[in-house]
């Protein structure tokens, strides 16, 4: 499942996230990638070790936490510190597939990686090219959005971000280790969750309702590892 969550962050919110990330020192993006990656990826990261890195991942992550969509569609257990990304000149990243098991930088806690968010940061006006293509099982996916919204897609599906061409691409991005492991299961309790919603909207705390948030609460224990 791909989802579109729109306004993660606010106009300001990234507004000011792109000032404070003009300022700072970028790096190679090579220097956070595997061997295969690293033959297919040209862009810059912001260096995780820089002052201005933890702040900024923390509004990420936060402003993530507190869109409902999200946590449902992600059900969290573990995330990793968002990062930030920016393509210009041709800057590419070909064809791959995310690490499965990421070490986090500040614990060395071994998290698997289950759902990869991208936050844009950039307008589609600002750049040429730039889509972020992600395959899965309906298909091949061109992704691009508004500044401030975010995608939400499976760790294991083979995606790349097409060369950009004019203008900077600027984005955060980000793994999460998920209470539900299996991406059919997550999408299950999803579309599960987000029905028993409108019906809620529609119907109240009628029984059925109650009944079905219960259903919903069954499965996630069936489910969930925590
Ligand atoms: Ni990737």
């Amino acid at each position: 499942m791909l989802l579109h969550i729109p306004q993660v962050l606010t106009p300001t919110e990234v507004a000011d996230i792109r000032q404070a990330l003009a300022l700072e020192g970028w790096v190679d993006g090579l220097l956070s990638t595997g061997p295969q990656a690293a033959r297919v990826k040209r862009n810059q990261q912001l260096d995780p070790a820089s002052p201005a890195f933890a702040p900024l991942s923390q509004r990420i992550a936060q402003a993530l936490n507190r869109h409902p969509m999200f946590v449902s569609a992600v059900l969290p257990h573990t995330m990793l510190p968002p990062m930030f990304n920016r393509y210009e000149c041709g800057g590419h990243y070909g064809n791959h597939i995310d690490n499965t098991i990421q070490t986090h930088r500040v614990n060395a806690q071994k998290v698997r990686t289950d759902v990869s968010t991208t936050v844009f940061l950039s307008s589609p006006d600002e750049y040429e090219g730039g889509e972020l293509i992600a395959e899965d099982s309906y298909g091949t996916h061109e992704i691009k959005l508004d500044a401030g919204d975010a995608i939400v897609y499976p760790s294991t599906s083979l995606h790349r971000v097409e060369p950009v061409t004019r203008g900077m691409r600027v984005a955060s991005f980000l793994w999460a280790q998920s209470l539900v492991r299996d991406a059919w299961r997550r999408a299950m309790l999803f579309d599960l969750d987000m029905t028993i919603l409108k019906l809620r909207h529609q119907l109240g705390d009628a029984a059925e309702v109650v009944a079905l948030t219960g259903h919903y609460h069954k499965l996630l224990q069936q489910w969930a590892e925590t």
